[in-house]
């Protein structure tokens, strides 16, 4: 008896701790050591943007470059200057060959709209030659061109195009400057690398926090509050919508609504990335399950996620090219699907590409989904999704991209086979598939699992930079 009522109080009080462990992670303001992020990473640095200046002249033989805010990230890309509106020319040869036109610093537009660096600063921190009015620019425009003949501009850049056009005569040709600014983006530099160092550290303490914190009952929208203001505690924000999707949410790629309650027994699915100070984001996606325990269902599901993962990593290196990790991953997935039954035929293409719906990796950097070429047609009805011979450029060092592979068994997808596929199967094919696939799916059915790194190309390898993020089941629900 007495063993007994000390047993229970003990197990009365783990719990009392346990809850009170809850309680101090989720108290506002007193958020533990271990989830603040201690690098020193600044907003710009001159010299590596003088450098980036440099190299992009050096391989196009411009007389001028124009560019505007109208052709983020790009301009950024060049200037490292954060203002919504500001004009960048640059021309080689002139003595003062880099200029920038920005808003001026009035006091009635700082009251209004907030600081500005206006013309001085523009000189003095990013480190222009001169520095005018915006105003000024289209009255400035003609001299500017003067003697120019090889003009680069942006594509994204109506405005100035339309005011450049005009002052242009004889053999003058105006080339883009986007391509050459794509490919130079594909390759991080050194101070890129450390921005999205601090992007991806960020989203990964945020990981590790929500483990600590999510629990059934809860919204969406709050899980998305608790991941962001680990992001806002560290200085950051938010670099593309969070998702953040439950149960049968888990199984919509792009879910921004974040608007479901979260119950016992459901998968959570969060793609998320912090932006850092100089507007590099991360993109980092983790699915766990709500109440602490997979069940044997979502565990089966997840555990051929992970291994599509792992093995996909060791093909994201030079040597290898662009979507060599990605067929990979989908050769395990589907041999996976096929053990489980759920693709009775596995040279149908269909029949892949109904579970297989996206490639794994695409770059990271200004954006989300950032510039740059892949070596493929990514447009082309997702074709290289599904065709090995399609393998995209050869992966080099300085590249950053993820590694994602998922498995998504979206509530009533069997029945929309026909709106999907009925251009490529028969009625009778595509019946035969349904009925021998549905008694098997309706198991998996509202689980959907996406397990997303950040993979920095080395000159002899990789890092996986988000490795920090719980991932395993058991590190995920020892965690938990
Ligand atoms: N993480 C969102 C996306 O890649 O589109």
């Amino acid at each position: 008896m007495i063993t007994r009522l000390i047993v229970m109080l003990v197990v009365i009080g783990a719990i009392f701790t346990i809850h009170n462990m809850r309680q101090t992670v989720l108290a506002p303001g007193d958020l533990p050591e271990k989830f603040i992020h201690d690098h020193q990473v600044d907003v710009f640095d001159l010299p590596t943007f003088e450098e980036r200046r440099e190299r992009v002249l050096a391989e196009v033989e411009a007389d001028i470059i124009i560019m505007s805010t109208a052709a983020n990230p790009d301009f950024r890309y060049v200037t490292g200057f954060p203002e919504r509106q500001g004009i960048v020319v640059i021309m080689p040869g002139k003595e003062e060959s880099y200029q920038l036109f920005v808003t001026p610093r009035e006091i009635y537009t700082v009251m209004w709209t907030g600081e500005v660096y206006g013309m001085e600063r523009a000189v003095e921190k990013f480190g222009a030659d001169a520095a005018h009015a915006l105003d000024d620019f289209e009255e400035m425009l003609p001299g500017l061109l003067e003697e120019r003949s090889r003009i680069y501009i942006h594509n994204q850049d109506d405005r100035i195009r339309k005011m450049v056009e005009p002052l242009i005569a004889g053999n003058t040709e105006i080339h883009d400057i986007a391509p050459i600014l794509h490919e130079h983006r594909v390759f991080k530099d050194d101070w890129e690398i450390v921005q999205l160092r601090q992007a991806v550290d960020v989203t990964v303490k945020a990981h590790q926090y929500i483990l600590e914190a999510v629990r059934p009952g809860m919204k969406e929208y709050e899980v998305q509050a608790e991941i962001e203001y680990i992001f806002r505690r560290n200085g950051l924000g938010p670099g593309f919508p969070s998702i953040v999707g439950s149960g049968p949410n888990s199984c919509l790629l792009h879910h921004t609504r974040n608007d479901r309650v979260l119950k016992d027994g459901d998968v959570l699915l969060m793609d998320v990335g912090a932006s850092s100070l100089g507007g590099y984001t991360a993109d980092v996606t983790r699915t766990i399950p709500v109440n602490g325990t997979f069940t044997p269902e979502q565990r089966k599901i997840y555990e051929l996620v992970l291994n599509a993962s792992e093995q996909a990593t060791n093909k994201m290196k030079p040597g290898y090219r662009m979507l060599d990790g990605h067929h990979l991953a989908t050769d395990i997935m589907v041999e996976g699907l096929y053990e489980m039954g759920l693709i009775p035929d596995t040279t149908s293409w269909w029949q892949k590409r109904f579970y297989i719906q996206h490639r794994i990796n695409h770059y990271i950097g200004l954006q989300v989904h950032d510039a740059g070429e892949y070596g493929f047609d990514t447009d082309a009805r997702n074709e290289h999704i599904l065709t090995p011979e399609i393998r995209g450029r050869e992966i080099k060092p300085g590249m950053v991209m993820t590694n994602e592979p998922g498995l998504y068994f979206m509530v009533g997808l069997l029945d929309g086979i026909h709106e999907m596929f009925g251009h490529l199967a028969s009625e009778e094919e595509l019946n035969a598939f349904v009925e021998k696939v549905r008694p098997i799916y309706e198991q998996y059915e509202g689980i959907g699992v996406r397990l997303e790194d950040n993979i920095l190309v080395t000159e002899d390898g990789n890092i996986n930079l988000s490795a920090g993020a719980p991932k395993t089941i058991k590190e995920i629900e020892a965690a938990m």
